[in-house]
């Protein structure tokens, strides 16, 4: 036995801890009886399970400095504490003020109820400590990866049958890449893009090799851009700011009335761009076109086909992130809302969202298998040439097992399994928008696609105030010049209300997060049914299993009765001088 004693003086801590390297190993090895393991995982287990089962608030009532406080310790402990000490704190400092997102009234973000297996699962991957960068330390969890990538590559691109049977263990195939998150997805995609856009070429080696300015003398550019609907996530800006082409150089093309990108306006700025660089402006390369399924606040899905045709006249990669969206392929049944992204170079899907499985894991699929070739890397240590490790195409480095968990996952619902989630979701969001439709007091502000619905408060006697302006303004005839004066005056009145019910919701969103029995998100959405002016909604995000429509009553009547007072006691008087 390694003896310690030359190196370090045991001494025993104040609460009668043994300081020496045995007692620290011994963290490290499994205890020969399994009683001790057990007891520890039961405490374990028993607290997870009390954190699922245990009712009331959503986010606890402790105020934000109180938990900076009790975070503040700017000292690391100096010796060691007992585990079961440790986890007491853990109890107490952090699952009591933990955020219970898999409560049934939870209905405010893509984060929402895990399978309870999850926890299991995630038990098993920590148990294995697999690193999935090398197959030194990632044997068959290397396998399951590929698997699994191919599986959902299938559902999304439906190659032929030949083409998996040929590529789903093929070491030089990259299909696609398991990534941190659906930011790391799109980075990776859109880096591919850049990567294959300026590639090596006769005696030039390529963006990798030269870097950008050279790239851009080589291939006679100034500027190169990614187009995206100005519903695209914020992630596809942060990757404009990461592979060198700044923000100004994501553009971002206008909606349509339903917040999907404007094919017109899409097709319109490519060409402005191709002229520009033709009448001696400055040349721009397209790098990417990226359609989205579904779009973060709105959950509405692009015209993908039409932005594959414009891709391709433009020569542009066609991404489509697909990362809210994505899994509903599982379904050949929602197959149609996708139409067109089988027709993608690549496509990005997050696996803790409608995969429901823990944050966080996103997945990236390659058309072909050979694209990100163009990320390729080797090191002498590890991700040689000739082996089969999945670091060699990855942006990451070390990453964990996490691809058990929809691999999984798929086994134990089965597609079928997802239709009938899937199906129940459409139908909680099919129940809510009708609650609100039929509301006096609520207004509905998308037509929800993929589970994301944005509703408002306003009162009835706003509400006619609004309708009856709107009434006008689209059905006077203001072709004279006084008549467009009324026109303005009622459009300025239309702003007027908007902003007043601004207010109103923001301070209604505060109301119902400080009663916690339920909870919604709020955003801002530039409303194509009020001239794109800002409005500020509730945003309902309804994917739990565990959320039924009577649930979803009680919240709205929970929300009309707190919109009321609010409106009463705040905002009545000045609504009626508007
Ligand atoms: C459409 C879309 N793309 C990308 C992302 C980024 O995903 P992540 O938070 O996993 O990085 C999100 C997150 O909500 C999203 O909705």
């Amino acid at each position: 036995m390694y003896s310690n004693q030359k190196h370090h003086k045991q001494h025993i801590t104040k609460d009668g801890i043994p300081v020496d390297i045995e007692q620290i190993r011994k963290l490290f090895i499994m205890p020969e009886s399994p009683d001790k393991f057990h007891e520890f995982g039961n405490e374990l287990l028993d607290m997870i399970h009390k954190f699922f089962t245990e009712k009331g608030g959503i986010h606890s009532s402790i105020l934000l400095p109180e938990l900076a406080k009790i975070f503040s310790n700017i000292d690391i402990p100096e010796n060691p504490h007992r585990l079961k000490d440790v986890l007491y704190e853990i109890k107490t400092k952090i699952i009591a003020h933990s955020v219970k997102v898999g409560n049934p009234y939870y209905i405010g973000h893509m984060t929402s109820a895990i399978p309870y297996f999850m926890i299991l699962l995630e038990m098993i991957i920590a148990a294995l400590n697999q690193n999935q960068v090398k197959i030194e330390s990632a044997k068959a969890s290397t396998f399951v990866e590929k698997e699994l990538l191919a599986w959902m590559h299938r559902i999304i691109f439906r190659r032929s049958t030949k083409f998996y049977k040929a590529n789903i263990q093929n070491k030089d195939i990259a299909l696609g890449n398991l990534t941190l998150d659906g930011t790391m997805a799109n980075l990776t995609a859109l880096l591919t893009a850049r990567n294959l856009a300026f590639g090596p070429h006769g005696r030039f080696p390529g963006i990798r090799e030269a870097g950008i300015a050279e790239a851009y003398k080589y291939y006679g550019v100034d500027r190169a851009v990614i187009l995206v609907s100005k519903r695209g996530h914020y992630s596809i800006d942060k990757v404009g700011r990461t592979i060198g082409l700044g923000n100004q150089n994501v553009i971002k093309i206008p909606v349509d009335s339903k917040n999907k990108i404007d094919i017109i306006k899409l097709e319109k700025t490519c060409r402005e761009l191709e002229e520009t660089g033709l009448n001696g402006g400055p040349k721009t390369k397209i790098i990417a076109i990226v359609g989205i399924a579904g779009t973060t606040e709105t959950g509405n899905i692009d015209n993908l086909k039409e932005i594959r045709k414009i891709a391709t006249q433009y020569n542009a990669f066609f991404h489509v992130d697909a990362a809210w969206g994505g899994s509903l392929l599982l379904s050949d049944e929602y197959r149609y809302l996708f139409s067109g992204i089988e027709k993608a170079d690549s496509v990005t899907v997050d696996a803790h969202k409608l995969m429901y499985a823990p944050p966080s894991l996103g997945m990236v699929f390659f058309r072909n298998g050979t694209e990100l070739r163009a990320l390729q890397h080797y090191s002498n240590y590890i991700i040689r040439p000739d082996s089969v490790d999945l670091g060699r195409f990855s942006v990451e480095g070390s990453r964990p097992f996490a691809a058990l968990k929809p691999w999984a996952t798929l086994k134990i619902f089965g597609k079928e399994g997802f239709k009938l989630i899937f199906d129940y979701a459409f139908e909680l969001t099919s129940v809510l928008r009708g609650l609100v439709e039929m509301h006096c007091n609520f207004e509905a502000m998308n037509q929800p696609e993929l589970f994301i619905f944005n509703y408002r408060f306003v009162p009835k006697y706003v509400q006619e105030q609004l309708n009856k302006l709107m009434s006008r303004i689209q059905n006077e005839d203001f072709k004279d010049d006084r008549n467009q004066f009324i026109k303005m005056e009622y459009l300025n009145r239309v702003e007027k209300i908007n902003l007043l019910l601004n207010d109103l919701n923001t301070e209604l969103h505060k109301a119902i997060r400080e009663e916690d029995d339920s909870f919604v998100s709020r955003t801002m959405i530039d409303a194509p049914q009020y001239f794109y002016q800002d409005c500020v909604v509730l945003r309902a995000i309804t994917i739990n299993p565990l959320t039924t429509p009577e649930i979803l009553k009680e919240i709205i009547e929970q929300q009309n009765k707190l919109g009321l007072k609010i409106y009463k006691n705040y905002f009545q008087s000045r609504f009626e001088k508007i």
